[in-house]
């Protein structure tokens, strides 16, 4: 695992724009997975800076949500399709057609976990995966003793991811209690995971899944399990890891094979 510790969340969306970017001139059609939530933003930011700059064309991208609620229709604004066509697939010029996300309003919702399983073994494998990490520890919506070999499924949110939420509702009723997510399985057979975090309220999830045991107690922990995963989080979130100074040293001394552009 990759650890970069970067001096403010700008930088650390920076750089992992820089990782998407990259991928995405090597490959126009690349396919890429989409968190949403907060952690990303930066990067969205800066890839769509890039694109109205006319250095990147995300035209033909692919794209895959990572989760998706149940219950509130898809043209909800806070329905992480219409997140992801307004922070992600708009800015960045994406093909809206070009967008998949799990269906939370299905009358079955089994089977559209199921074929959205299917649709992502069809159209990937997914190349990057783009993730977040909940304060504790969930990515995607596997909240904590998520099975390591899980696949797209219904979960029932954590109360605390619940009120972690509420900022986007009106109310905090109005946060559904369930979700589609892809699971833990699904999310290492990505070629490489890029996590971000920014803030002390994510410290102890960082500190946990670059350095705690691997455990479903802390779904993040499976990236230890993966072959190219970065971890890019600023200061604050960087607050708990031990070997902090170490993660600095390897990164002022990456070795070429290991650089990325903007790096
Ligand atoms: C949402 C997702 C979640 C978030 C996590 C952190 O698609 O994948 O795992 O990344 O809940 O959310 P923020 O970034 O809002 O702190």
């Amino acid at each position: 695992m990759q650890v970069i510790i970067a001096e403010s969340g700008e930088r650390v969306g920076q750089l992992a724009a820089a990782k998407v970017a990259q991928l995405v001139r090597r490959q126009p059609d690349a396919v890429i997975g989409l968190a949403t939530g907060s952690s990303p933003l930066a990067i969205y930011a800066d890839l769509a800076r890039q694109v109205r700059a006319g250095d990147l064309d995300c035209s033909a991208v692919r794209a895959f949500a990572l989760d998706e609620y149940v219950g509130l229709p898809v043209d909800h604004p806070e329905s992480y399709h219409s997140v992801l066509r307004r922070e992600v697939v708009d800015p960045l010029q994406m093909d809206p057609g070009r967008l998949h996300v799990p269906d939370g309003m299905a009358d079955d919702l089994a089977a559209a976990c199921a074929a959205y399983e299917r649709r992502i073994v069809e159209t990937g494998p997914v190349a990057l995966q783009i993730l977040g990490v909940g304060a504790n520890g969930h990515i995607g919506f596997n909240e904590p003793t998520s099975s390591f070999a899980s696949r797209t499924r219904i979960k029932t949110l954590a109360p605390q991811t619940r009120a972690d939420n509420a900022r986007f509702f009106a109310s905090p009723e109005e946060v559904p209690a369930h979700c589609l997510t892809q699971g833990l399985a699904t999310i290492l057979d990505a070629a490489q995971l890029v996590l971000v975090a920014q803030g002390t309220t994510k410290a102890n999830a960082v500190a946990a899944l670059v350095e705690g045991p691997v455990t479903s107690m802390c779904p993040g922990s499976a990236l230890q399990l993966h072959a190219d995963a970065t971890v890019i989080v600023d200061e604050e979130a960087a607050g708990r890891l031990r070997l902090a100074d170490y993660y600095r040293y390897t990164y002022a001394n990456l070795p070429v094979w290991q650089r990325f552009e903007g790096a």
